[in-house]
């Protein structure tokens, strides 16, 4: 709890991210990384493996861009500082442990930037979504762009600032998620996409209690590779059940709807 404290105080971060929830969340996310560690080791393994196999088939690149990039635990990052001339690292918050594996590589950038477009709405600065990729994604130059573990999140903050989005606009959340692909769907390179796409809630019978779905009824398309990820152990977020996402991973993304 008190490192939790001193890692929201000490975490570097526009003020806007630390009002609109982001950097708590980022914290959450770190802190509860630590005490699952066991069990979330198999999905990070995968999802490090599937990024690398990227890289590995592009060979040496110019640049790579990371959305979702916080804390770097499913990032192979030094496989692609190696194989790439720049690697831009795209967060609303680049917690320490990320920025001091950055720091290792004179190559390896952070952008902070909101990548559900909404940062900006919520705060009263616009009257709807904006942007929801960084200009340096769109460059000549970019060889790689990795979505990793983020789609499913981008949604989370704005329909809970929104109270689920049900006045504002009803289909906010697949929306956010849609807008998140299409403009994946404009980039020219290779895309590698990962993202959780159904939480289950499970019993220590293995009988699922309730299920839900975290990209909204949109389709990302069918995965090269798909696996379980024990978000929640037994006793992490209840003592009799667990939460375990399915998590869907394309190595070579391409819009199929
Ligand atoms: C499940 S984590 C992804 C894991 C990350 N790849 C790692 O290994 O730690 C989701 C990440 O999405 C980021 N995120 C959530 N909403 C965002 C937004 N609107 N714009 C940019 N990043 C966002 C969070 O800050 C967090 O780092």
């Amino acid at each position: 709890m008190l490192l939790d404290w001193l890692s929201y105080l000490t975490t570097p971060a526009p003020w806007d991210a630390r009002r609109l929830g982001f950097v708590r969340d980022s914290i959450w996310l770190q802190s509860r990384s630590r005490r699952c560690r066991k069990a979330w080791k198999p999905h990070l393994d995968r999802s490090r493996a599937l990024i690398a196999g990227a890289v590995a088939e592009i060979g040496r690149g110019r640049t790579a861009v990371v959305l979702g990039s916080g804390l770097l635990d499913d990032i192979p990052l030094d496989r692609l500082a190696d194989s790439f001339n720049s690697v831009v690292l795209v967060d609303m918050v680049h917690p320490w442990p990320a920025r001091l594996a950055a720091r290792r590589h004179p190559h390896v950038g952070l952008l902070t930037f909101d990548l559900s477009g909404c940062a900006d709405w919520m705060l009263g600065r616009r009257t709807e979504p904006g942007l929801t990729l960084p200009a340096v994604c769109l460059g000549g130059d970019v060889d790689l762009v990795v979505s990793a573990n983020v789609l499913s999140q981008l949604p989370i903050l704005p329909l809970d600032h929104f109270c689920e989005g049900e006045d504002i606009m009803p289909d906010l959340g697949s929306r956010i998620v849609s807008a998140h692909l299409d403009a994946l769907a404009q980039i020219g390179c290779r895309i590698c996409l990962v993202t959780d796409t159904v939480q289950r809630e499970e019993d220590r019978s293995g009988q699922v209690l309730d299920r839900s779905d975290l990209l909204h009824g949109v389709d990302a398309g069918s995965p090269d590779q798909e696996w379980d990820w024990v978000l929640a152990p037994f006793g992490e977020a209840a003592r009799g059940s667990r939460l375990v996402h399915r998590v869907h991973g394309f190595s070579d993304w391409r819009p199929s709807r």
